[in-house]
């Protein structure tokens, strides 16, 4: 009876994996470490909450102008110009949204029902909700063992695909894919005339001075970029995003679409993300403070997981706040596809370790957990390392 689509997508598994730890804390009385969770444990920089509240104070609480307000368009140009060398756009090239999710669901939207391809693994709010929603059919095309990509497979699948949906920094792998691989990718795409869906939420979270390379630097007109205010400034919780396309026809439809659900963003909270990007030096301030503490976090946790006999670890993550190691010698040969699926995850679980299952990635990498280190500190991640070995060697 009701629309097939809102029916079929389907709550994170991650939302019922934290349901379980609690269940299970609360149960056995055993203080979990939470590796499943992509929140960002650290606070919105003070400097940018001091500009929410100006704004609302400036009374700037009345309906917000379609698309996004200039002063944040303006500041997003500066950036895409300064920051990801994307030179040449106009306020018409930009489209704000409620954080990268809405972004990503509206630019998913465009291509309704048709084929879609993207590189598993896949973060899982993808398979689970944009891609449901969204009536596109979505094939993955898996990665190499070290995350690289297979561009013949890519070619195979891309020549009567709509879209591809791209992702660097990864979430769940930590792999940056560099300019090589952008340009080999855009290649392809341009070679069929396929449009690309880029996902770049954690562009700003890079180690070891990797950097991050955005497909739009290059001069291929069928992108559309997705960027949010979440991961960089610490703001997963104001819903603070954009689109970026250089095809102003698809930024019309995107602004279009928003009235059908949010008709925009709350100025108060544009004017803040306005101040986060262009007040440079507490721009600098907080991600370097953030960037120190993640960098530690991800040496420590990559170490730890390294040192254990057994575990394998394809890439020292490059980017975003992940990490995927590989639990195949763990899981006994002996036992159903479904029992293997979960078989390291629960183990960990018992020892107080949460983490997410391959599978919510996709159909490939199921022996993988994910790790997330973006609310674990220093001293539990130790603990946590220690808990993974007694765990695994019981
Ligand atoms: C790969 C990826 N893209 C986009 C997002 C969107 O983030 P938000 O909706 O908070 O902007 C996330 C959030 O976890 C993510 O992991």
């Amino acid at each position: 009876m009701f629309n097939k689509a809102m029916e079929n997508v389907r709550l994170s598994p991650i939302v019922a994996i934290s349901e379980e730890v609690n269940k299970k804390a609360s149960e056995t009385g055993k203080d979990f470490i939470l590796f499943q969770r992509g929140e960002i444990g650290f606070s919105t920089p003070k400097y940018i909450v001091a500009a929410m509240i100006e704004a609302l104070n400036q009374g700037l609480t009345k309906y917000p102008v379609s698309g996004g307000h200039i002063k944040l368009k303006k500041a997003i140009i500066h950036k895409l110009s300064n920051f990801n060398h994307v030179h040449g756009l106009e306020p018409e090239n930009i489209v704000v949204t409620h954080g990268g999710q809405e972004g990503l669901q509206l630019a998913f939207k465009l291509f309704e029902g048709k084929k879609a391809v993207g590189f598993a693994p896949v973060w899982s709010c993808v398979l689970e909700d944009m891609v449901p929603y969204t009536s596109i059919d979505f094939r993955q095309i898996p990665l190499t063992g070290d995350f690289s990509i297979n561009y013949d497979l890519l070619e195979g699948e891309i020549k009567d695909a709509a879209f591809l949906y791209l992702n660097t920094p990864h979430n769940p792998t930590g792999k940056i894919f560099n300019k090589e691989e952008i340009e080999n990718v855009v290649k392809i795409c341009s070679k069929y005339g396929t449009y690309i869906i880029s996902d770049e939420a954690y562009e700003r979270i890079t180690f070891d001075g990797n950097e991050h390379f955005s497909p739009m630097q290059l001069d291929y007109e069928n992108i559309i970029a997705a960027y949010t205010f979440s991961k960089t400034y610490a703001m997963t919780g104001w819903r603070l995003g954009y689109l970026v396309s250089r095809n102003k026809k698809i930024t019309n439809l995107i602004k279009l679409g928003d009235y059908t659900q949010t008709a925009g963003v709350p100025t108060y909270t544009q004017f803040a993300g306005a101040e986060a990007i262009l007040n440079t030096e507490m721009e600098k301030e907080s991600l370097d403070s953030f960037m120190t503490e993640f960098s530690v976090r991800r040496n420590t946790l990559y170490e730890g997981l390294k040192a254990i006999d057994g575990v394998k670890l394809p890439i020292k993550p490059e980017g975003a706040f992940y990490i995927f190691p590989d639990f195949s010698e763990f899981v006994p040969k002996d036992i159903d596809k479904e029992e293997s699926r979960l078989y390291i995850f629960h183990k960990l679980m018992d020892e107080g370790v949460a983490t997410v299952y391959g599978s919510c990635f996709g159909k490939y990498f199921q022996n993988n957990l994910r790790f997330s280190y973006s609310t674990t500190n220093l001293e539990q991640i130790e603990e946590g390392v220690s808990r993974i070995k007694k765990a695994l060697h019981k």
